[in-house]
């Protein structure tokens, strides 16, 4: 294990994938994990990451000095590195005057230190920091410099101590994954026992015996989290396993239809609930975003409540398909964060339903998820799927959502996705989608004056919906995928494309 003590950075996660990436298991944890937690954990090794703070403020986040007495090999990136050179004695942290944001070339100095092995005594980081290290504590010697930080990395040899002003955890670093590589295997001595085929024997041995022979009640959206977990489930446990989807009126063109055959072809029984009725009813008259998020969220619960209620005797287990980053308990940079949507996810079920929970993906990042489903051969147009909101076309649907205005959608939204996928642009696109707007406007067909609703599209490149910007889509693909849509879809007069990165935007236009 690899052990990463999480000082607020925005890249902490990221750090964490990384190290994963090189098959060996890391955890994050606050700063605050205590000396004795820390034992007990028995990391190889312990990546402190970058955070906002200044070391020398008053509130900065520290950790116990101790923490460098007990003989485990330390990295300290940007704010991680500036702590160690304050904690340590001789080390000195020189305030900013301004910041450094950006590309630097960083030249290293140690043409020996296993950190850099394999990498060009030349190459680019990725700098963002304002502090930086004016004296490296006793026993430490710079290995790397770059203009504006002559100690771009320093390190202690004996203690195996390391400290990066840079990151080397995002992908402007250049050669980034062989620094935590270097770190993690030369230096901690991990070996790559991390991977999915080793995580699904455990898991399955895990769930055999956790459940012992009890049934087990599974969610599934149709999305790859709950359709890899009833896969991974249905694997260990065969029937005692059943799996309710609840069709809320809410889905794509066939979805309904896909889901049952996709669990079919895996062999996983399904219980669908058509609850079309109450959801629709529910979002009678409701035009807020956030609003509809609540209904529906409500909604879901009514209907996995009543559904569920039936036959609530014959289960014992609930699974969900959490995952680590739900399961993180980071140090929030921000503080309690201003809700921009509130994600309503499959996960907000009520705490009194009468179930043993079962998570076995709580330690799982998404694109491990979908590592485990390609090991377990979920059909790839399952794993390769866009994301889809929890809502779903509810917030697709600016104004009141309606039984007809989702017939209008549905029509558009298939139109596009299948031209995407014909145009082969589907695989290299993060998240297409169409949005019908509350606007009506003046067209002509044939000799006729026509007055009918407009579609926006909107297809984003992205690598995890943090940030996004909008796809490059070929002008005579969106020619086409207009001509049809307002050709074929009545009740749409007007195509129009959403150019808007994210941020200020955001992805679903609700
Ligand atoms: P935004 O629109 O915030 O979306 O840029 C980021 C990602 O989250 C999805 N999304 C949701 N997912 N419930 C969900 O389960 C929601 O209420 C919700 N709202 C947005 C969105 O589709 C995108 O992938």
């Amino acid at each position: 294990t690899i052990l990463i003590l999480d000082f607020g950075s925005q890249y902490t996660q990221l750090i964490a994938r990384r190290v994963r990436e090189q098959n060996v298991y890391c955890e994050i944890h606050p700063y605050t994990l205590r000396l004795p937690e820390i034992e007990a954990i028995a990391p190889k090794g312990i990546i402190l990451s970058g955070g906002p703070a200044s070391v020398y403020e008053v509130d900065a986040p520290k950790i116990d000095a101790k923490l460098f007495d007990i003989g485990i090999p330390v990295l300290g990136i940007c704010y991680g590195m500036q702590l160690m050179a304050a904690l340590l004695a001789g080390g000195k942290v020189h305030p900013a005057t301004e910041r450094e944001y950006g590309h630097a070339p960083l030249q290293v100095l140690s043409k020996t230190d296993p950190l850099f092995e394999g990498l060009s005594s030349c190459f680019s980081a990725w700098m963002s920091h304002g502090d930086r290290i004016e004296a490296a504590p006793i026993g430490f010697q710079t290995i790397a410099q770059t203009e504006n930080a002559p100690i771009a990395a320093m390190v202690d040899t004996e203690r195996a101590f390391y400290g990066l002003q840079f990151h080397p955890e995002v992908e402007h670093t250049q050669d980034a994954d062989r620094i935590l590589a270097n770190f993690t295997r030369e230096i901690c001595g991990c070996r790559n026992t991390w991977t999915m085929r080793a995580f699904i024997a455990r898991a399955t041995a895990q769930i055999q015996e956790q459940i012992g022979g009890e049934r087990v009640l599974c969610a599934v959206s149709g999305g790859i989290d709950s359709m890899v977990l009833a896969t991974l489930l249905h694997q260990a446990i065969g029937d005692a396993l059943v799996s309710v989807f609840v069709d809320n009126g809410l889905l794509r063109k066939n979805e309904v239809a896909e889901v049952i055959e996709t669990c079919k072809q895996i062999g996983i029984p399904l219980v669908a609930v058509d609850a079309v009725k109450p959801f629709l009813d529910g979002l009678a008259g409701v035009i807020d975003p956030e609003q509809k998020r609540k209904v529906i969220g409500a909604q879901f619960i009514e209907t996995f409540k009543g559904s569920v209620a039936e036959m609530a005797h014959n289960f014992r287990f609930l699974a969900q398909g959490t995952l680590y980053p739900d399961v993180i308990e980071s140090v929030s940079v921000k503080g309690p964060s201003a809700t921009i949507k509130t994600h309503h996810n499959v996960g907000g079920l009520p705490s009194d339903m009468p179930f043993e929970l079962l998570e076995p993906f709580r330690e799982l990042f998404k694109d491990e998820v979908r590592a485990v489903g390609a090991e377990l051969n979920v059909p790839s147009h399952v794993l390769g799927r866009h994301p889809f909101p929890g809502p779903g076309l509810a917030v697709r649907i600016l104004g009141e959502v309606t039984y007809e205005r989702l017939e209008v959608l549905r029509a558009a939204d298939a139109i596009f996705i299948s031209e995407i996928k014909a145009a082969g642009l589907y695989d290299e696109i993060w998240q297409a989608l169409a949005v019908l707007l509350p606007v009506k406007s003046v067209g002509v067909m044939g000799d006729a004056r026509t007055y009918e609703n407009a579609v926006a599209l909107r297809a984003v490149t992205s690598s995890d919906a943090m940030t996004a910007d909008w796809a490059r889509i070929p002008p005579d693909v969106l020619a086409r995928i207009s001509n049809r849509i307002i050709n074929e879809v009545q009740g749409i007069n007007r195509v129009v494309y959403d150019i808007s990165s994210k941020p200020p935007s955001t992805i679903e236009w609700e």
